[in-house]
């Protein structure tokens, strides 16, 4: 694994909404190692910064797609790159899903916003593979209509068999579905907690109301797994900015067992 950024050109972009925006990368001359879902580089914006940003599709051919939403100096140069351009990037870092422990049971993939992006790839894992698993549900909450990742695809994975429901913070005119908090949409599911691994990924406080609600449907902690974020810099577990009680997130996560996590986030809430 290399600790230094190795080029990649941007062979396609795809404005997601009004601040997120999907590149397709493919190296230079060396390839990375391969990503799996859940999974994160560290993308070097030259002459800006470097940031972690989850791989939100593996198309194949050492390209990697990372959905990128601006909200910053890093991430507002990223959002303006255009084809052709070149960009560092190093990886893969950290924990992926745990698959192997789904193997099985039915998904729950509940995400807030821009969560979806490290979401997309196990769903789409989920329904290449339905052999391997139970029901797939996906429970998506965003602030409006119009930030809706990925618009074109979700009723792709209706029609292979997903049970996508989708709710939103700010109907707009036209808006018929639903409006409220995803944890909402909970009650839609219909699949015994004690085969049933949740995959959750979004804003910290919705990981944590989403982690209690499956909790007190019965669902054990370990099977709760939910990825978080903190402000990175090495991602390789050496600087210690990415620390969350005993865990270092760019190396025992993003993704970690809410077992694991859940009494680190309470600790935080005081
Ligand atoms: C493991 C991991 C995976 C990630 N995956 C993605 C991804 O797939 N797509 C994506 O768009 N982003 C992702 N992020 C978040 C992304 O790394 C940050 O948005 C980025 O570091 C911000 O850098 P910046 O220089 O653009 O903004 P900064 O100038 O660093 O920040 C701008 C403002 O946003 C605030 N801010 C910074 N980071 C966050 C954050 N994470 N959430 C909310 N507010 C924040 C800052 O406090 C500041 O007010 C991920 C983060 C981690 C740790
Ligand atoms: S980012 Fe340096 S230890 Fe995690």
């Amino acid at each position: 694994m290399t600790t230094l950024p190795l080029p990649y050109r941007v062979t396609a972009v795809s404005a997601e909404n009004a601040d997120c925006v999907s590149l397709e990368v493919a190296p230079v001359g060396r390839a990375l190692p391969d990503f799996s879902p859940g999974r994160f580089a560290m993308m070097y914006a030259f002459g800006v910064g470097e940031v972690p940003i989850s791989v939100s599709a593996i198309p194949g051919g050492h390209r990697l797609v990372h959905t990128v939403r601006a909200i910053g100096a890093v991430t507002g140069a990223l959002c303006r790159l255009r084809p052709g351009d070149v960009l560092g990037l190093r990886g893969p870092y950290g924990t992926g899903w745990d698959l192997g422990a789904a193997a099985g049971s039915d998904l729950l993939v509940v995400a807030g916003g821009i969560g979806l992006a490290p979401l997309r790839p196990v769903v789409r894992h989920v329904l290449d593979h339905t052999d391997g698993y139970g029901r797939l549900h996906v429970l998506i909450g965003t602030r409006t209509p119009e930030d809706l990742l990925y618009r074109g695809e979700l009723e792709d994975w209706r029609r292979s068999s997903a049970q996508v429901e989708i709710t939103v913070d700010r109907p707009g005119p036209g808006w018929r579905g639903s409006v409220g908090v995803v944890t909402t949409l909970l009650d839609r599911v219909e699949s015994a907690p004690d085969r049933t691994t949740a995959l959750v990924c979004g804003p910290e406080v919705m990981i944590r109301h989403t982690a209690r609600a499956l909790l007190a449907r019965g669902l054990p902690a370990h099977r709760v797994q939910v990825s978080l974020e903190r402000n990175m810099r090495c991602g390789t577990g050496h600087c210690g900015h990415c620390q969350l009680g005993p865990l270092l997130l760019c190396r025992d996560g993003p993704v970690v067992g809410y077992d694991r996590t859940g009494p680190l986030l309470a600790v935080r809430e005081l």
